[in-house]
């Protein structure tokens, strides 16, 4: 074959289409009563607008992003995630000034130039959720029970909700002074990658997923030992407002996330059954990340959750529902033909699934047809039935025949 699709990248067909577009709805439908609104952001920025805010030494920032100069030698990058782009549309239209909080949705795709495997791709798709203006712990509360929600209105289960919080501005660079002591002890144990890293961004280090810099991190100083008061207090009040809306957590001290903006609260939920790349969702706060991209000192939190992985589950777990086709007319002669083909226009533009064959083939062929389609009724036209004014019918699951009035049909259909 001449062309095949690039590496990492995916084609979405029927069955897992159908799959994809419910989640869709469900994200729309759940987040609209929240309060969230749908934004839509260029699939391009400027590299910029993710070096800054992901940050210099993440894998995203490193050896991940899709990079290139256009014709006027700007550098341009394709998004490798949403919430960098949301954080800048809202900066430059000055969303700011609008009551708080300002709370959007979006779902697309992200490019990352990954090692493709299971649940890991270089095109991948997210739906994602930002809240701007509110640093309460209700907010973040919130924020993860309708995360939560959705994954449960789209039918998984089994999933774990891990939490931590990784402090702020404040507390952070006494934790990370600490930790650097604590790897300056232990550098020959570590791999070239986080040897690299670990003066600048240490807290990657805790990150890494081989074997021999996790074992050497086992016994690291954790973060949440050394989080300041105020950070102490909102991660004890989000942990109690979540007891209290049921949503049941871990904390897991280990974890830092992988990209740089994060303050205070993250959190992951994973699953088992997905394999080495186990995360369906991820987010956190990013208290500082509006001031960074000019605005004013804006609070603000979100999540996004990996489509691919959320909808590889969700195959697992459950049977797909292909939208059924309501009727398949099969039709005897020229006439019968033409008057079928006038009256499933007029059916579909009423909203039923209808579908013909044109081909003139035998009624046989035609009922064959019918069935590997799925359709639930045959509807037959022949040179009788046009000179008595009516439509005959079989319904395929137990083979029950009839026939209709040609005025009464669409009532027939609409109750069946
Ligand atoms: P992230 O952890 O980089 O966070 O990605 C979020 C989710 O996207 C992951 O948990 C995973 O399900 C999915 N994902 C990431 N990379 C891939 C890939 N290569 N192939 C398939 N799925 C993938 C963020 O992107 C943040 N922007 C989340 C956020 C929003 N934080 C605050 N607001």
């Amino acid at each position: 074959m001449k062309y095949r699709a690039p590496k990492g990248v995916q084609d979405i067909f029927p069955p897992e289409v159908y799959v994809w577009q419910e989640v869709e709805k469900k994200a729309k439908e759940v987040f609209s009563v929240y309060g969230y609104s749908e934004v839509r952001t260029p699939i391009i920025e400027f590299t910029e607008v993710f070096t800054r805010s992901i940050g210099e030494d993440t894998d995203i920032v490193e050896k991940e992003m899709y990079t290139f100069s256009d014709r006027a030698g700007r550098s341009i990058t394709l998004r490798p995630e949403g919430t960098a782009s949301v954080v800048r549309a809202y900066v430059q239209h000055h969303l700011y000034n609008l009551p708080s909080p300002q709370k959007f949705f979006y779902l697309g795709p992200m490019f990352r130039y990954e090692r493709p495997q299971k649940g890991r791709y270089r095109q991948f798709h997210q739906i994602g959720a930002e809240c701007f203006g509110e640093d309460d712990p209700r907010v973040d509360a919130e924020l993860i029970e309708m995360l939560k929600r959705f994954l449960e209105e789209v039918g998984l289960s089994g999933l774990n909700f891990e939490l931590n919080s990784i402090g702020c501005r404040k507390c952070r660079p006494e934790y990370r002074d600490v930790l650097i002591g604590f790897l300056a002890e232990r550098v020959e144990h570590l791999c070239n990658d986080c040897i690299r890293r670990y003066r600048r961004n240490p807290l990657r280090v805790l990150d890494c997923k081989l074997e021999g810099c996790r074992k050497t991190t086992e016994s690291a100083p954790q973060i949440p030992d050394y989080l300041c008061t105020e950070c102490k207090e909102h991660f004890g009040a989000l942990q109690q407002y979540l007891q209290r809306l049921n949503v049941s957590y871990t904390v897991n001290p280990r974890m830092v996330r992988g990209l740089d903006y994060y303050t205070r609260t993250t959190f992951e939920v994973t699953s088992e059954s997905l394999g080495a790349q186990n995360a369906v969702a991820a987010g956190g706060r990013y208290d500082g990340l509006v001031e960074e991209f000019g605005g004013p000192s804006t609070p603000a939190i979100g999540f996004a959750v990996g489509m691919e992985r959320l909808t590889t589950l969700l195959m697992e777990q459950r049977e797909i529902q292909p939208p059924g086709l309501l009727g398949f007319f099969a039709t005897m002669g020229e006439e019968a033909e033409e008057k079928a083909f006038f009256l499933v226009s007029e059916l579909r533009k009423k909203g039923f699934w209808v579908e013909m064959d044109y081909r003139g083939k035998s009624l046989k062929s035609q009922f064959r047809k019918a069935d590997r389609l799925g359709s639930r009724y045959v509807f037959i036209i022949g040179e009788d039935e046009i000179q008595k004014g009516v439509i005959k019918y079989k319904r395929m699951s137990d083979g029950a025949q009839g026939e209709v009035p040609e005025e009464e049909f669409i009532n027939f259909l609409t109750s069946v």
